[in-house]
């Protein structure tokens, strides 16, 4: 065969095992030769972890979400910046937790395969096993991340969506990391697990919606109801919190999406996703006639595609010791 129809050969071949928005310089298995440990040392500590404490599951799911919006899923929330103007240090930052833990992991990892496995890749595979320990799928994680060396409040503020946004913005926000309107529906379905602050959708839902100092008509009279005896109108209120999916906070399941479609969802940004065609459809299946299975399926894609947002990898960043290193 021609040297030239056994190129376009080999490439055709190669773009069919390919995923379309694969990243180069991550893998399945990354760390298969280098640390063969990793992935059941991390599953190890995240069952350790959230056996003692469950509220910590949706919160290294959280996580997740604020590494890589932001400077993208480089471990840059970990940094600690000297002057107080990192990403730790941003509003949207406030009642994020899960800093100790994935320093925990990271220990553990240290002693066994020095400077190997990236603060970045921990948090990926934290958030698989949160979402894992709670019943929901075990998918495959890509690693072979680096770790970024910088972190600004500013692209924290800039690039990460308030629970006051509606369904273009949100688009918008998830498109600029190459996220489309399935991955957004379908992430937001990490909503079934974890409580909320008040002070996160009070005012937007209960007392001033538009700023017009009503309810937000669109949210069910009853549920409204009830989240006005847990929160009280005036000061925000950081302290008292609500389950995001009433009656299962712990367990990955459907009933996010038979919230949103019911308007019991808590935040604006929930309940925007009635307000697209596909994003409604999408809610819609999921809350009446999908199978969890199907969930499952697509959640893996969604968490991969957000996993690759702006990766480090080969040469870039770096490996550290510790993940909470400080920075200028
Ligand atoms: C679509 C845009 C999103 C908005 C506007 C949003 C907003 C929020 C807000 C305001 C909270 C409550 C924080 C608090 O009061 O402490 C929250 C909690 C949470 N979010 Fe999101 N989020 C979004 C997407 C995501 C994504 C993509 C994920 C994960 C893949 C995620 C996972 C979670 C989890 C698990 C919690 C509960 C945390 C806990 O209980 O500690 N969110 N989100």
């Amino acid at each position: 065969m021609a040297l030239g129809r056994l190129l376009v050969r080999l490439l055709m071949v190669v773009a069919s095992v390919l995923p379309a928005s694969a990243n180069a310089g991550l893998a399945v298995g990354f760390y298969n030769e280098s640390c063969p440990q990793a992935e059941d040392l991390v599953l190890a500590e995240m069952r350790a972890i959230v056996e003692k404490d469950k509220t910590l599951a949706p919160a290294l799911l959280r996580f997740m979400f604020h590494d890589c919006f932001v400077r993208g899923c480089d471990g840059s929330i970990m940094l600690i910046s000297r002057n107080g103007k990192g990403e730790r240090d941003a509003i949207p930052s406030y009642s994020l937790r899960g800093y100790d833990e994935v320093e925990r992991i990271k220990a553990k990892l240290e002693e066994v395969c020095p400077l190997t496995v990236s603060c970045a890749d921990i948090i990926v595979m934290a958030a698989r096993d949160a979402v894992h320990l709670s019943n929901g799928p075990r998918y495959a994680v890509e690693t072979g991340r680096r770790d970024g060396k910088a972190s600004s409040d500013f692209d924290t503020n800039n690039d990460l969506p308030p629970p006051s946004t509606n369904i273009v913005d949100l688009k918008t926000y998830f498109s600029v990391k190459s996220l489309g309107w399935k991955d957004l529906v379908v992430l937001s379905g990490s909503h079934t697990i974890g409580k909320a602050q008040c002070s996160t959708f009070a005012g937007d839902r209960l007392y001033n919606y538009s700023g017009k100092g009503v309810q937000d008509p669109s949210l069910n009279k009853t549920y409204a109801a009830d989240l006005r005896q847990a929160c009280e109108a005036g000061v925000p209120d950081d302290k008292t919190l609500v389950e995001m999916d009433p009656g299962s906070p712990y367990t990955f399941d459907l009933d996010y999406y038979r919230d949103v479609y019911s308007n019991t969802s808590l935040f604006v940004s929930d309940q925007a996703l009635l307000d697209d065609q596909w994003t409604r459809e999408y809610v819609a299946r999921m809350a009446t006639a999908a199978s969890l299975d199907e969930y499952f399926a697509d959640y893996a894609t969604a968490m991969t595609n957000m996993g690759r947002i702006e990766v480090l990898t080969g040469d870039n960043g770096e490996i550290r010791k510790v993940c909470g290193a400080y920075v200028d």
